[in-house]
């Protein structure tokens, strides 16, 4: 965010009190939090019996080889009997687990008595091709409940899975399924996108023709546009015949609480995505809590959506694990907002009577811009509580939102954590929160979440600096997959024995924080979080490219967008087909989400003595501001020659 946005954030002075009908059912009240800090260890146990365990643990945190966590350690349980079977035993077989909704119109309604039964034979079809306990499963799919499904039953056998989100390009998943070691991938021949059928199969295909992906051996494909794909003999299957006459019904095997469930890739400060590893029990007890916390869960009436990608550690959390654990009805919907028309989520809204809906503030300046018309259409009465995630959301777009989809009386949790952290950190309570458009405000009932200074002291009320997690909690992230070092040099080196989040906050003169994006070379486009070190090594990539900077700048719609400068080989092209070509250069190298907005093409970068971009300096010239201090520079110069060799620096190119 830029430093105006930051201090018009913190003039926000609108407060929202929870209303009476919320506050009174509320599933939790303001004397948790004083519980959870009487004694937090033992507020998580308790949350941990919201699971069902085949050996309870006795054991709540390992904290002897910090930053090692262990969380329930002794115990035991399987992670998909408790998003699943439990329900059915439960006498709830009958009760919609997923509403699907695909983008062209297409709609399924899965029981959590179906999603059993899949669940079983797909886990039984992963054995079946020597999938093991331990073996790692790349899963590469669009928003269909086939994704879930491949989740729930790798979680079942106890393979690790690595999802990839699905508008990734070969080469970045191909760097994912070889550093995960994955054997098996399940696609799809493809998905469909804004009224188009986008293939995904080719993409493997190729993925698998490059270094270090030779330990696949069988790709699971679903069908789900019918479009034409080629299939491999001895290696490529069809997902539905795979399934076919499998055993309905699959005994699960309990695995230790640590045992491995996830990695997901998220970008870091260096080139290389880092495999963030979640394991079972902890990472479970949080995501079920805080979804039952924070949006008021009320299984039994309640219809919930969230909005995300499960290719995101959102969709993990809060489509497939949370939501599931706690025997939720809710929507997944495959497509965009806008196909076949910009009304299409509040149809959806309408059509299932969904009460709890997460979503993104990218999404809700987007709907901001095409008018407040388009939902007025639609009946929103259902709706309870609106959640925010991914960003820090602007209080003219919190405002909009509380207006214009909750009717004035839906409380917003603007829900701030990362994939790092597995599940929801600082937020408000829907039942007791006032709560302050821009801000997240509270950590949750046994969180520890503080703003310290650069020397690690507690910063003052009011003054800025680096957002920091005091103590372990359950669904922290246990490391980096094959790479510890990175894991503890990353998050605990900093400030000694604490997390650092990368994030700069501040706390307010109530103590409540206030998210002010990111402190180090990480962008948030859209919500999700790219490295300026990714986009600057596929654009150098690309033969004519000398040297190449990238920052994120301030913009209306996607928080971020990503500008580029560039040094070419030979010197500054005459025309500008160039950008363009770099732009879909980038698209093609790590997918569209990474693609820049412009693209300029500069005779110098500006460094320090030290070799370091001084990506600050370049983000003043891409917002159109004054230069901030030069003087740290090799050659002050530098700056001149870049702001006056620019054509302007609004062109978009
Ligand atoms: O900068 C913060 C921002 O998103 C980052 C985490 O990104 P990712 O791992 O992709 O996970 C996104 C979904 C949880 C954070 O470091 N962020 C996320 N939620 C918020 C936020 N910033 C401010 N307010 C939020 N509510």
């Amino acid at each position: 965010m830029s430093n105006e946005n930051v201090a018009n954030l913190l003039k926000e002075e609108r407060r929202f009190a929870p209303n009476a009908e919320i506050a009174d059912g509320a599933n939790v009240t303001a004397h948790t939090y004083a519980q959870a800090n009487a004694d937090e260890l033992r507020f998580w146990k308790n949350q941990a019996s919201r699971l069902t365990w085949s050996r309870e643990p006795i054991q709540t945190l390992d904290w002897s080889s910090p930053p090692f966590a262990k969380w329930f350690a002794d115990g035991e349980l399987n992670v998909a009997y408790n998003c699943v079977d439990r329900h059915v035993e439960a006498g709830l077989g009958d009760r919609v687990a997923i509403h699907f909704e695909g983008e062209p119109g297409d709609s399924r309604a899965i029981t959590y008595a179906e999603l059993q039964r899949d669940v079983a034979q797909a886990a039984h079809a992963l054995t079946a091709l020597g999938v093991h306990a331990g073996d790692r499963v790349a899963i590469y799919l669009p928003m269909i409940p086939e994704a879930a499904v491949a989740m729930l039953a790798c979680a079942r056998i106890g393979a690790p899975h690595s999802v990839v989100f699905g508008g990734f390009s070969a080469d970045a998943l191909a760097a994912r399924i070889a550093d995960a070691g994955a054997q098996v991938v399940i696609t799809a021949d493809g998905g469909y996108r804004r009224g188009k059928q986008l293939a995904l199969k080719p993409t493997v295909d190729q993925a698998l023709t490059l270094d270090g992906v030779g330990h696949v051996r069988h790709v699971l494909v679903v069908r789900r546009t019918g479009q034409d794909v080629a299939m491999k003999d001895g290696r490529d299957e069809w997902w539905h015949e795979a399934l076919a006459g499998q055993p309905e019904d699959h005994t699960p095997v309990a695995f230790g609480a640590e045992h491995p469930l996830f990695i997901l890739y998220t970008s870091g400060t260096t080139g290389k995505p880092k495999g963030i590893l979640h394991t079972s029990g902890g990472y479970l007890t949080q995501a079920a809590y805080t979804h039952h916390a924070v949006f008021d869960l009320k299984p039994e009436t309640d219809v919930y959506w969230c909005t995300a990608d499960v290719g995101w550690i959102t969709g993990h959390s809060y489509i497939v694990y949370g939501p599931l654990a706690n025997g939720a009805t809710q929507v997944m919907y495959e497509g965009t907002p806008d196909a076949p028309h910009r009304g299409r989520f509040w149809e959806i809204i309408a059509k299932y009577g969904v009460s709890l809906l997460y979503t993104a503030p990218t999404a809700i300046r987007t709907f901001m811009k095409w008018g407040e018309h388009i939902p007025a259409d639609y009946d929103l009465t259902s709706l309870r509580v609106l959640g925010s995630v991914g960003e820090p959301i602007n209080p003219e777009a919190w405002i909009w939102y509380w207006e214009h989809i909750g009717g004035g009386r839906c409380p917003i949790v603007d829900t701030w954590w990362q994939t790092e952290t597995g599940a929801m950190m600082i937020s408000p309570l829907p039942g007791v929160t006032v709560t302050k458009p821009g801000a997240a405000q509270t950590p949750l009932p046994g969180i520890s979440a503080t703003v310290v200074d650069d020397g690690g002291n507690e910063a003052p009320d009011g003054v800025g600096g680096y957002l920091v997690l005091e103590r372990p909690w359950p669904a922290m992230l246990r490391t980096i997959w094959g790479d510890d070092q990175r894991y503890i040099d990353t998050y605990w080196k900093r400030f000694g024995n604490r997390y650092f989040a990368g994030d700069g906050a501040k706390k307010d003169e109530d103590g409540d924080i206030w998210l002010m994006g990111r402190v180090d070379d990480v962008m948030l486009v859209s919500g999700h979080n790219i490295s300026t070190a990714e986009v600057e090594s596929a654009l150098v990539s690309h033969p004519q490219v000398a040297e190449a900077a990238v920052v994120g700048v301030a913009d209306a719609t996607t928080g971020q967008a990503i500008v580029a400068f560039v040094i070419m080989r030979g010197g500054v092209p005459e025309d500008g087909p160039l950008a363009g070509e770099l732009r879909a250069h980038v698209a093609r190298t790590l997918g569209p989400i990474a693609k820049p907005q412009r693209v300029l093409c500069v005779p110098e970068l500006p460094k320090t003595r030290s070799g370091k971009i001084m990506r600050r300096l370049l983000r003043d010239v891409a917002e159109n501001r004054e230069l901030g201090d030069v003087t740290t520079l090799t050659d002050p110069a530098v700056m001149h020659l870049i702001k006056d060799g620019l054509p302007t620096a609004n062109n978009k190119s």
